[in-house]
């Protein structure tokens, strides 16, 4: 039988400054900045959408109301595109509208990723749910969110999606998965998480967190909570997934799909340049 998701409600934070864009981002949020004709966070809200989520809440900040507007109908604009034959470049937005309900809460200081999911405890309370950092796109048949909430579905505790690399010297760039291969296909249950170790230390699975893509349960919350300011005297998620791991199961799941950064000059270009490919653009 197959078991019926319960995830339903996604959070994507937003509200960090953007600074590595400037002066491009003092007044638009940087994940609002286009790869092709698309912002960056469509891209994940189609991913949280297509997923099955039906609730989003993005943690914004006060730079940040181009987001909100984005995510709303503006029915008198609809209509003039309409007259002028125009209306079907914006019609799978209004479509995709449609589909869920957006929420908004602010952080006020710039603390962390981890400061910021705890900002939308409230709207989520103790349902599992979806998470996403606001500036990177998973490229995949299925969406990732998808992947891993089918996972979770099975294992009933978080889940959190990773990419395998040979490379250690690419290794060292980002979060590192120490984890335990298990029987099931291309799930691992984690020991622990590293951001950027030694090249040396590396993970010897070779798993990274590509895009932060994670399932959690109410028990991130508290984790959050409990945890003092880690690297650049910031909360971050990673540090809390790290804590929740050392005390009770915590998955992690080889998805399918290709992860793009967006959060500096270089990783946008590249990732435009994949997507303009892949449309036969270039
Ligand atoms: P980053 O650390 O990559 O982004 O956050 P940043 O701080 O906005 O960018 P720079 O370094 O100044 O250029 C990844 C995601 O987490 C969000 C960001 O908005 C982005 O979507 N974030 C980060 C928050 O919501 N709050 C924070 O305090 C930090």
């Amino acid at each position: 039988m197959i078991k019926q998701s319960v995830v339903k409600k996604g959070v994507i934070t937003v509200a960090g400054l953007g600074t590595r864009f400037l002066p491009a981002t003092k007044a638009m949020p940087k994940e609002m900045l286009p790869v092709l004709d698309k912002p960056v966070v469509q891209y994940i809200v189609e991913e949280m959408i297509g997923s099955g989520i039906t609730e989003i809440i993005f943690v914004t900040s006060s730079q940040k109301s181009p987001i909100e507007n984005h995510f709303d109908r503006s029915l008198r604009f609809e209509e003039y595109l309409k007259k002028i034959g125009k209306y079907q470049q914006l019609e799978p937005l209004v479509e995709l509208l449609k589909k869920a309900r957006f929420f908004y809460t602010r952080q006020s200081e710039p603390l962390g990723n981890g400061h910021a999911l705890l900002c939308a405890k409230g709207f989520v309370g103790d349902e599992p749910f979806a998470f996403s950092d606001g500036d990177s796109i998973i490229d995949a048949k299925t969406p990732v969110i998808g992947q891993l909430i089918q996972v979770f579905n099975e294992v009933q505790a978080p889940v959190i999606g990773v990419q395998k690399i040979k490379d250690k010297k690419e290794m060292i760039k980002y979060g590192n998965v120490y984890a335990e291969k298990l029987k099931v296909h291309k799930v691992y249950k984690v020991i622990k998480f590293v951001e950027k170790p030694l090249i040396d230390k590396v993970s010897p699975e070779g798993l990274i967190v590509g895009g932060m893509r994670y399932i959690f349960t109410k028990e991130i919350w508290e984790a959050l909570e409990n945890l003092k300011p880690g690297r650049g005297g910031e909360i971050w998620v990673a540090d809390a997934a790290n804590a929740l791991a050392q005390k009770s199961p915590f998955y992690a799941f080889e998805y399918e799909g290709k992860y793009f950064d967006t959060g500096d000059k270089v990783a946008l270009l590249k990732t435009t340049i994949h997507f303009a490919k892949k449309e036969g653009l270039l």
